[in-house]
């Protein structure tokens, strides 16, 4: 028989998959008018593009949509690090100037790239990649990069506290038993990066009132922090003497927790819920599994 909490957690799940509204009416569409306002020609190859890549082709010129929203065809209202990595100035009237005035004026920008250095040219390399920054563009590093970097890490840890359990009972190898003891300091490091990354969003896309937070991807993240901020200042053995049987149950908070930052990255990364469903879905496989094999162990 299923227990209660599996079965919590099985429709956890479901409302998750069918309550998506943002990724429902977002599309990478609206790509015309932002081209036709930077100057640029709309790249030849755009309609082959998938969608993450036309978003990072965009934020790779240097603009980016406002709070942190995904492009719907608004027009930038912030130019400045796209002229900034151009190596231009932006001109005062450039939102009154003709589409020829403005590839005129960029055009004395691709005469400059022409002399840019190879490594100023590596977008992304494996080891990056598996930082979570650009490393052999430091001095090219945005708040952004820094802010997203402290959230993969919170992320990638949380991911770790929540498959080694499943892993150790399945596996049994010691080096997942030795990592299985870190959890609690892996649990408080996450709370701390998850904060700074908050925080920094939080300043820079200006999401202090509440009607900033009307993207899916948010609200799914704030409450996802507010758990994990409950779960980190309950794990210590204070809380744990003074909270006696309600403690265990607090600390279950991690399994939506971990549900809801599947799906703030998932909805913030894609705009959709398939990094959530593959994650999330194998997390719950391997949960399963953990089960069967707990049981077998105590029939034998
Ligand atoms: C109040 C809570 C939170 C806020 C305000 C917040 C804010 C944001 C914002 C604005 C972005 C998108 C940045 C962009 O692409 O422009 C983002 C992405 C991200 N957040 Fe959060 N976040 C919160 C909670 C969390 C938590 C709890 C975690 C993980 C433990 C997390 C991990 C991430 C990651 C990994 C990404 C990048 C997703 C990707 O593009 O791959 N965030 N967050």
């Amino acid at each position: 028989m299923p227990k209660l909490k599996h079965l919590l957690i099985a429709v956890l799940f479901a409302c998750l998959t069918f309550s998506n509204p943002v990724s429902a009416q977002r599309d990478a569409t609206g790509a015309d008018p932002i081209f036709e306002y930077l100057g640029l020609e709309r790249p030849a190859n755009w309609e082959t593009l998938s969608r993450d890549q036309r978003f990072q082709l965009l934020e790779d010129l240097g603009i980016y949509p406002e709070n942190g929203s995904k492009y719907q065809g608004q027009i930038p209202s912030d130019l400045s690090l796209y002229f900034e990595k151009q190596g231009l100035t932006e001109p005062e009237n450039w939102a009154d100037m003709t589409f020829a005035e403005k590839q005129n004026y960029l055009n004395q920008a691709i005469t400059k790239k022409d002399n840019i250095s190879p490594q100023e040219v590596i977008q992304e390399n494996p080891l990056s990649k598996l930082i979570g920054l650009d490393i052999f563009n430091l001095n090219e590093l945005s708040w952004k990069d820094l802010f997203l970097f402290f959230g993969y890490w919170a992320e990638r840890l949380v991911i770790i506290i929540m498959f080694v359990k499943p892993a150790v009972v399945i596996f049994k190898t010691n080096w997942l038993k030795k990592i299985f003891s870190w959890r609690q300091t892996m649990g408080w490091l996450s709370t701390l990066l998850y904060f700074i990354h908050a925080l920094g969003f939080i300043i820079l896309y200006d999401l202090f009132g509440l009607a900033a937070w009307n993207k899916a991807y948010l609200i799914w993240g704030g409450l996802a922090g507010m758990l994990m901020l409950i779960l980190g200042i309950t794990s210590n053995k204070y809380s744990m003497k003074l909270l006696k049987a309600n403690w265990k149950k607090i600390q279950r908070l991690a399994y939506p927790a971990f549900f809801f930052i599947l799906a703030h990255t998932s909805l913030s990364k894609h705009g959709d819920l398939r990094k959530f469903l593959g994650l999330g879905g194998f997390y719950l496989i391997a949960k399963i599994v953990e089960i069967i094999w707990q049981k077998r162990k105590t029939n034998v």
